[in-house]
């Protein structure tokens, strides 16, 4: 049972200025200027200033007011001026196998005397840093690139062999971001977009109904990502790999086309994550049938893994492109097919508000590995809410991100700086009930200390 902390905060110096660095970057991704913030969060002016120069150490009442405006996770803000909140210091003494293997999986090894995570290799100047604090908001800018536009016109246009990695969620179903099918979805009136009912006066998100293609959709998908992929290939560097999200009905499809323009299938990521999909029993006979499920209920997202063909060896291959292989989580821990993941959180769909959007956590894993030496650029050429790119800016990657649509573009430039700045909330992701869920399924070396 959890126990009631006499202290709720432990309390170590902001040295790195990221809380500073944060409240800068979240101010101006809101559009606020310094007397509009203080205004809102009762402070002066000049006092504000002075927190974002590290001047001055935020209470935590104010850090709470200011995460409150920014709609910034109060948790990752208090982090980053130096409060451990009495609640995460709970997970890690409770559970300091899960807690470490996933901070570690994450964010490199644990190796620093004074708490920082350590990549394994010191002199990675692509090292992925917890939180990244470069020397000015311009330094995080200059990290990545926001396209407008059309990325089959833009894979067109660009330099061969230019980029490192593709990371992206595409419209599998081709017609849930047609100009028809947003319009409903705008206004919650269904289409291809299930608008599932609202239970107990909560408000479900949609979801994109795959069941509706008909055989001349599936055909048109065909199309569209051979088409793609052959565009993808060419400004792939030699090793280059592919992720991308898709789902069990229509991956198939995907995957036939990409092995098609030349991609080698490099294997598969599972995202075990419970979505809404699946467990029905028939419609309108539920009580005949009620011992049967028309499909399974849906527990993982499939991610398939493709990599262009290397020039001779791997290890030439990484000598000359930077790229053949995926980066290991630790020297000890190679990178992992299996990823647990929660859905998408609230504060990260607050912040950008896109339906498709994909959870920091499980991101920053897989954008992570597709940089093997950390070396490269990572491009989303389906960026919608802009989690792939805020993943990239994360782990201090460079990235391009294109985005087709007018107001989802406009979202991500928004909300990159803000999904970036946000420490991932593993108190899900490694709870009791999944940490047991994980030791049912081998997915643990040990089972978790208390029961
Ligand atoms: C499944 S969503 C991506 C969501 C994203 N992974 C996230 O976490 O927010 C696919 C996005 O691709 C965009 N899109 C569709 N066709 C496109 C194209 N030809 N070029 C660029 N973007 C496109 C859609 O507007 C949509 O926002």
């Amino acid at each position: 049972m959890a126990t009631r902390l006499a202290r709720p905060y432990t309390v170590s110096p902001d040295s790195e200025g990221g809380f500073a660095q944060c409240l800068r970057a979240n101010r101006l991704a809101r559009g606020l200027s310094l007397a509009q913030l203080a205004k809102k969060v009762r402070v002066s002016k000049g006092y504000l200033s002075r927190l974002e120069r590290q001047k001055a150490r935020p209470s935590v009442r104010l850090i709470k007011r200011i995460a409150k405006t920014l709609r910034v996770d109060s948790s990752s803000l208090l982090l980053r001026a130096g409060y451990l909140p009495g609640e995460m210091r709970e997970i890690l003494h409770g559970y300091p196998l899960e807690a470490h293997a996933v901070l570690r999986e994450t964010f490199g090894e644990y190796t620093g005397e004074h708490g920082e995570m350590q990549e394994e290799n010191a002199n990675d100047r692509g090292s992925a840093r917890s939180c990244p604090t470069p020397a000015s908001l311009a330094d995080w800018e200059a990290l990545y690139e926001t396209v407008f536009g059309d990325c089959f016109e833009w894979l067109g246009q660009r330099e061969p062999n230019s980029i490192h990695a593709v990371v992206t969620d595409p419209p599998y179903g081709l017609k849930e971001y047609t100009p028809v099918e947003k319009e409903k979805l705008r206004n919650g009136q269904g289409g291809v977009w299930r608008i599932p009912p609202s239970f107990d006066g909560c408000k479900r998100r949609p979801l994109p109904r795959f069941t509706v293609l008909t055989d001349a959709d599936r055909s048109a998908l065909a199309d569209f990502f051979l088409s793609w992929a052959r565009k993808v290939l060419r400004v792939l560097v030699p090793g280059g790999h592919v992720f991308i999200a898709t789902n069990p009905l229509v991956s198939h499809v995907v995957y036939v086309a990409l092995v098609e323009a030349g991609f080698e299938k490099r294997g598969e990521i599972m995202r075990l994550v419970q979505t809404l999909r699946g467990g029905d029993r028939p419609k309108n006979a539920h009580n005949e049938f009620d011992q049967v499920t028309v499909m399974p209920r849906s527990c993982f997202e499939p991610w398939g893994l493709f990599r262009k063909p290397c020039e001779g060896r791997v290890q030439d291959n990484l000598r000359k492109w930077k790229t053949g292989g995926l980066r290991r989580i630790s020297r000890e821990q190679p990178f992992f097919d299996v990823i647990r993941s929660a859905p998408t959180r609230p504060n990260e769909r607050q912040i950008a508000p896109h339906p498709s959007l994909k959870p920091q956590g499980f991101m920053r894993r897989i954008v992570r590995a597709a940089l093997p030496l950390g070396e490269g650029i990572v491009l989303d050429p389906f960026m919608g809410g802009g989690s792939t790119i805020a993943a990239a800016c994360a782990l201090a990657y460079r990235s391009i991100g294109i985005e087709s649509d007018v107001e989802f573009y406009d979202m991500a430039v928004r909300a990159i700086p803000a999904l970036a700045g946000l420490i991932p909330n593993w108190s899900r992701a490694s709870g009791r009930q999944q940490a047991q869920s994980d030791a049912q399924q081998g997915l643990l070396l040990e089972r978790p200390s208390r029961t």
